[in-house]
């Protein structure tokens, strides 16, 4: 038996036992999915299965790998960090941090501080603290079908059924469904769910009660991609400021996936707070939270009434830093071509898409955002979450993605997820998926 066999023979039997050690047998359980396929490997757009399968992914484990699995630049800068002897000191400010913070300021025009942390909840939870801080208010907006992370001011049903949400509501507000049982009901009496491209309700909701701030992703990319309105933010930003709320954009998935300036640039609307993840390391943990001077200086007031904590042992630790600035100082020095490269993959791989499906005579619409992209089987872009709750085909979306899955191409096999396209696709990982989904649409 060659090394190879043998270790997929051990790692299968390791799988087998995860459920003997892990609760639920894998971990984070929004990854338990069928097929439940175990990867072992990953480069560039490709992903390898414990068979030895390649598969051309476009999940890119939720979308952080903007420039492909395992950047070979990226990757280096960690390994340099490390024979550095960079440590995690937990004492005074690092050289890392300021380098990382500053190229994040520069990117970004709205960012007048920042801090770091290693995941984008922990982002979105201490923006929402700190809005509660500066406005000195309890209750807060967030849009149906938007995802912030899982924590109690967050934590409702990304994807709810018609029959969970009833009818559509606006102006007005959505039922909170809490995504996980052991949130206190009282957590749950501050926020307010309302559909997204619906200024008229975020208003509504604002004459009812004080509002700390509106936390909206300004693409919705947890549940596909569903773009704004063209007036839809920048009436956000009016009415936040008409009634002294925080607009904070939750650009999580957004950014950098656009452009370096986040999605904030392209729709010209500038938030009070921004939070980052996923892509700004390419896949290694980290999350930034950033905004306005007078906002973020709640986190070192001196007034102790004021001061609104923020801690972490591994805030900014110098590996992921190490990959970070990797990351965006080449979407800095080299933003033009990697952008412009991603947008044309994207767009031949929509268009594509698109001729597929209407030469087979299946309504469907396939929206993007940068090299982000969800095919929906309806006859419109969506809106909201309630439209593609009410309109879409979720079980032709199943099996469309099953079957792409056995042919080679990886989407998340579930209804709605976001495609990502990375830096590290090329015209011929396009030219096989196109080849390979007129396949499978043939046989649906
Ligand atoms: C928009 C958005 N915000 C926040 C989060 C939470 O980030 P993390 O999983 O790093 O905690 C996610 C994760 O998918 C997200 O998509």
């Amino acid at each position: 038996m060659s090394a190879d066999r043998d270790d997929a023979a051990s790692i299968d039997r390791l799988i087998r036992s995860a459920a003997s050690y892990i609760a639920g047998g894998v971990v984070s359980l929004n990854r338990k999915v069928e097929p439940d396929i175990t990867f072992v490997r990953a480069a560039g757009s490709k992903l390898t299965d414990i068979d030895g399968t390649e598969y051309i992914d476009y999940h890119a484990a939720f979308s952080p790998h903007l420039l492909g699995h395992n950047d070979p630049g990226v990757n280096a800068a960690v390994v340099e960090a490390i024979d550095r002897q960079e440590s995690l000191m937990g004492t005074g400010t690092t050289p890392w941090e300021v380098t990382l913070a500053r190229l994040l300021c520069e990117s970004v025009p709205s960012l007048e501080r920042v801090q770091i942390t290693n995941t984008g909840s922990e982002a979105t939870a201490h923006a929402i603290r700190l809005a509660r801080a500066y406005t000195g208010r309890d209750d807060i907006i967030l849009m149906l079908g938007g995802y912030n992370g899982w924590h109690n001011d967050v934590a409702r049903t990304v994807m709810p059924t018609i029959e969970q949400i009833g009818p559509r509501v606006s102006p007005g507000e959505y039922p909170v469904l809490p995504f996980s049982a052991g949130i206190p009901q009282d957590a749950l009496r501050h926020l307010h769910v309302v559909n997204f491209n619906d200024s008229d309700s975020v208003e509504y909701v604002m004459g009812e009660r004080p509002i700390a701030c509106v936390l909206v992703e300004p693409v919705l990319q947890n549940i596909g991609v569903v773009l704004p309105r063209p007036s839809y933010l920048a009436r956000l930003r009016e009415l936040c400021d008409r009634h002294g709320a925080l607009l904070v954009f939750d650009e999580v998935k957004t950014g950098f996936r656009t452009c370096l300036g986040g999605y904030q640039q392209v729709c010209n609307v500038t938030p009070d707070l921004s939070l980052f993840g996923k892509a700004v390391a390419n896949g290694y943990p980290m999350g930034v939270i950033g905004g306005r001077e007078r906002i973020m200086r709640l986190f070192h007031d001196p007034d102790p009434a004021r001061k609104t904590l923020i801690a972490g042992t591994y805030n900014a630790h110098p590996f992921t830093s190490a990959a970070a600035i990797a990351t965006i100082e080449r979407l800095r020095d080299h933003g033009d071509e990697i952008y412009a490269r991603l947008d044309r993959l994207t767009a031949r791989l929509v268009a594509g898409l698109t001729e597929i499906f209407s030469d087979r005579g299946i309504a469907s619409t396939t929206p993007r955002n940068g090299s982000a992209y969800c095919t929906y089987f309806c006859d419109h872009a969506p809106v909201d979450w309630h439209d593609i709750a009410a309109n879409h085909d979720f079980e032709l979306d199943r099996r469309y993605r099953r079957a792409l899955i056995e042919r080679g191409i990886y989407q998340f096999p579930q209804p709605c997820k976001q495609g990502s396209v990375s830096a590290a696709h090329s015209d011929q990982d396009i030219d096989r998926t196109l080849e390979i989904a007129a396949r499978v649409v043939g046989e649906l």
